[in-house]
């Protein structure tokens, strides 16, 4: 009874990838098992950037496909596209005519923006659309529509929440009352950065992810490539070091990881047989999730299903607090 409000955005744009997985969906999952969850896929927040409407559809199949893959279960959490649910656009209008100008020209997104034109001697304003600008806003429409008491989401995207609380400390106040909810963010899940092919931070922007759901086969190629040193086979080699031990720790058990450790430090071991070890151990723990995956992007009206079911029950609630705001402030 009275269980507290978990919820977060996913913005599909990109493949996800294994940084994905151990910074966002396995910690938002483990939350869902704790709260009410509520978590959507953020595709008008990923129109900002992505303008081809094919890719912008691949990905928000790829991104509800892979949550639903990893153990999202639709039955407990509430799982829905964001641009099903207009009453989302809605309240964003409604967040505008509260929202000092000044407190989005202080947002990090806009700002970094911003400064990069500035560094290039570019117009300030050079590629900045109005959903960059406003991305708070429609983020602060996503959480205080549902009452969100938890946001889980990256430290990156701290400020972010901030700002939905401060818009609704602002709307509660005018009005003298609790009209919202005020959120927190939870950002403890990504205790770990998961690092990618050449040892930097796994990320689509520098091109050396290690995608969640690619096929066997693929899978075994990409992580051969994983940066070593030149170490020979006959060498012993540090573990604390080697980035195919970095992600190897995500996937064994603790047996398994000191078994590993000392071949490494017993040398005779090259890397095409470590990386081969990955191989076998990340893909037994990926294999059943896969499975569900390619089912699910084999037949994609599944997930249709799945996010329009979502949508209505989504929308049962938002409706009810939109019509509840609207008698609040007088429309
Ligand atoms: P990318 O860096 O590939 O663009 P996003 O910014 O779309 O990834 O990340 C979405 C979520 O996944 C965020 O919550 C972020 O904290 C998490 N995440 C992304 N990459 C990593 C990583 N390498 N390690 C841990 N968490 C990550
Ligand atoms: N801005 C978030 C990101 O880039 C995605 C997002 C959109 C979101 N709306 C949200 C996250 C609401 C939490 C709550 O990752």
């Amino acid at each position: 009874m009275d269980k507290k409000i978990s919820l977060t955005g996913i913005k599909p744009t990109g493949i996800p990838h294994l940084g994905n997985y151990f910074g966002a969906i396995k910690p938002a999952l483990q939350l869902a098992q704790k709260y009410e969850a509520r978590y959507f896929i953020a595709d008008y927040h990923a129109l900002n950037t992505i303008k081809n409407p094919r890719e912008l559809r691949d990905l928000t199949y790829e991104v509800a496909a892979a949550w639903l893959s990893c153990g999202l279960d639709p039955e407990k959490v509430l799982f829905y596209r964001q641009s099903d649910v207009p009453e989302t656009f809605e309240l964003s209008v409604i967040l505008t005519a509260f929202t000092s100008k000044g407190l989005m020209n202080r947002s990090h997104a806009y700002k970094s923006v911003v400064d990069a034109n500035k560094e290039k001697g570019a117009d300030p304003d050079h590629n900045i659309n109005m959903g960059l600008f406003t991305y708070p806003i429609l983020m602060a429409a996503d959480i205080l529509l549902f009452d969100s008491d938890f946001v889980p989401v990256g430290r990156d995207q701290k400020q972010h929440v901030e700002i939905a609380a401060d818009i609704a400390q602002t709307i509660n106040s005018n009005y003298k009352k609790q009209l919202f909810t005020i959120p927190e963010g939870v950002y403890d899940g990504v205790n770990e950065t998961v690092l990618g092919l050449d040892g930097r931070k796994m990320s689509k922007s520098y091109d050396n992810t290690i995608p969640l759901f690619i096929p066997e086969k693929q899978l075994r190629k990409i992580l051969m490539k994983i940066v070593t040193n030149s170490q020979e086979v006959s060498e012993a080699k540090v573990p604390e070091t080697c980035n195919v031990f970095a992600i190897y720790k995500l996937f064994a058990s603790q047996e398994q990881q000191n078994a590993l450790a000392a071949k490494y430090r017993s040398g005779g071991m090259g890397w095409g047989e470590a990386k081969q070890e990955l191989f076998e151990t990340m893909n037994a723990v990926i294999k059943p999730m896969r499975d569900i995956y390619d089912d699910l992007m084999a037949d994609k009206s599944k997930i249709d299903k799945i996010l329009a079911l979502g949508a209505q029950k989504a929308r049962e609630i938002s409706s009810k607090k939109i019509a509840f705001l609207r008698r609040e402030i007088g429309i």
